[in-house]
């Protein structure tokens, strides 16, 4: 992804989300701040997957705007910590539910090897070119024998149109074999299940409908717009497809 174009989705958009959010009611934060296509019903898989309980140490890599790990914390007790490299992110998902988030690059997480008992990355490693190294951070974060939950957009078609920029969606193949070049066992994957209910999808629209009518114009909203657009297309057309991953790491 061009700079302009990830500092637009994942940056500026972020800080204007919680603007929104702050507007509207905190009802609306985590529809809202779930930027990676993640349903209530995608996250509640993962968190099962996973074994989420009261105390798990969650990373939530690629964090964004914060809302997957906020729901964790509110469903199940986890202690989050969350981590981008996207500042406008990191200081919307802090302004937005208050819990610990570092501003850092996947590719170098500054936490000690076996610190955290669970970890997330939910559409990111589409995001990301070297997958086998973000993964390979995570397993060295996570402690021996703890899970690994990802929302991944995989490609179903030889070429994609149209094509995100800066996006690069693995085929089913290579997902299965950068998760084991990085010591990953699969002990399972779906596509997503169920349907968003109404009354998330309304809170996440009228967000979207506020930061629209005060940046509407801006460029950035109109890159970061249609990149959303791209990848709506993508989706809607059966080019790529939602997997929601559970794996563990291989013991050495
Ligand atoms: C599609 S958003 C998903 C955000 C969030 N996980 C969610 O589900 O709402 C992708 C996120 O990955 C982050 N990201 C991109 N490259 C990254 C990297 N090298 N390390 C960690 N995060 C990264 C972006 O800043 C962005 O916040």
């Amino acid at each position: 992804m061009s700079d302009s174009a990830m500092e637009g989705e994942f940056d500026d958009v972020a800080s204007w989300t919680a603007d929104a959010v702050k507007q509207l009611g905190p009802e609306h934060a985590i529809p809202a701040g779930c930027r990676g296509s993640a349903s209530p019903a995608a996250l509640a898989w993962l968190a099962e997957a996973c074994e989420l309980r009261a105390g798990t140490r969650l990373l939530d890599l690629g964090a964004g705007v914060g809302g997957p790990a906020a729901w964790a914390h509110r469903r199940y007790a986890v202690q989050p910590i969350l981590i981008d490299p996207m500042p406008g992110a990191t200081s919307a998902s802090a302004r937005l539910f208050g819990l610990p988030v570092v501003t850092a690059d996947g590719l170098a997480i500054p936490l000690q090897s076996g610190s955290v008992d669970a970890a997330w990355a939910l559409g990111v490693l589409c995001t990301v070119t070297d997958k086998v190294a973000l993964l390979k951070e995570l397993r060295r974060v996570i402690a021996p024998g703890g899970s690994l939950g990802l929302l991944v957009l995989v490609a179903l078609a030889e070429s994609l149109d149209p094509m995100p920029e800066g996006n690069s969606f693995p085929r089913q193949v290579e997902l299965d074999a950068v998760l084991d070049e990085a010591g990953f066992d699969v002990r399972e994957q779906t596509a997503e299940p169920d349907e968003t209910p109404l009354s998330w999808t309304e809170r996440a629209d009228r967000v979207e409908e506020l930061v629209r009518s005060a940046h509407g114009q801006d460029r950035v909203y109109r890159e970061a717009q249609e990149q959303s657009r791209r990848i709506g297309v993508l989706l809607e057309s059966g080019q790529v497809a939602t997997r929601l991953v559970h794996a563990v790491g291989r013991r050495p």
